[in-house]
């Protein structure tokens, strides 16, 4: 079941389907998140779905449980392989996304997991700002265990968390992937693919190491090679 996403961090579906051109027969799984979603809409992924690819659908819900479990209903039409909501949203929140996707037969393939916290967010953030006076990695714990209590499949979380998940018998994407050899960029917590293998990791979620490979396809076919 383990799998390589990689993250289509793309302006506009133009550049996606360039990008994509030489991924043909490869079928590969691809995250597509707001920017993309946001200025192309659910008809780029019902293309993508029909092209053979497989789709993490990455738009982070987060709203009243009403609002979060109707907007579920719509998404599961998409039949997306994986979704998303923020955690923070609450448990309540998240047990009526899990009733919007599966109220939907189109959405019963669906798995449904929460971000715990956003990689962007420090301790001093969770602080000063959210008024969490908590070490960050216990929030995540708690948070994820909420996860799971509200009946999800896992997280979204940093490949060096993924054993916590892993206990918890949740499944864990894993962003910050970075080969050996790479530049770091503003990921700040990263793990090679074969790492993330070891720490058991479900999913990686490669962009850059990918994206901007001079040959992309090569890139992704060694992230596949290292983790799966
Ligand atoms: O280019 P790179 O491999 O760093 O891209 C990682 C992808 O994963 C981006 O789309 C980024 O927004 C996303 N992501 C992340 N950290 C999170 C959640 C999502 O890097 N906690």
């Amino acid at each position: 079941m383990r799998d390589v996403i990689i993250a289509c961090d793309f302006k506009n579906q133009d550049e996606l389907f360039k990008f994509l051109e030489p991924f043909k027969g490869l079928n590969p799984f691809l995250k597509i998140g707001m920017e993309i979603f946001y200025k192309e809409g659910p008809q780029l992924v019902r293309k993508l779905k029909d092209m053979g690819c497989k789709i993490f659908l990455d738009l982070k819900l987060h709203d009243i449980p009403n609002t979060v479990e109707k907007a579920m209903r719509n998404i599961a039409d998409l039949g997306v392989e994986i979704t998303n909501v923020h955690a923070a949203g609450g448990i309540l929140m998240m047990q009526a996304a899990r009733r919007g996707l599966d109220s939907n037969p189109n959405g019963k393939n669906t798995k449904l997991i929460a971000v715990t916290q956003l990689t962007s967010i420090s301790q001093q953030i969770l602080e000063e700002e959210l008024h969490i006076h908590e070490p960050l990695s216990e929030v995540v714990k708690a948070y994820a265990l909420n996860a799971k209590k509200a009946g999800l499949d896992g997280v979204v979380c940093s490949a060096l968390e993924a054993p916590i998940i892993k206990e918890l018998g949740l499944i864990s994407v894993t962003p910050g992937i970075r080969f050996q050899d790479d530049a770091v960029g503003d990921q700040k917590r990263v793990a090679t693919p074969s790492y993330a293998k070891e720490l058991g990791s479900t999913y990686i979620v490669v962009g850059r190491s990918i994206t901007a490979s001079a040959d992309p396809v090569a890139a992704y076919k060694r992230c596949v090679k290292e983790f799966c």
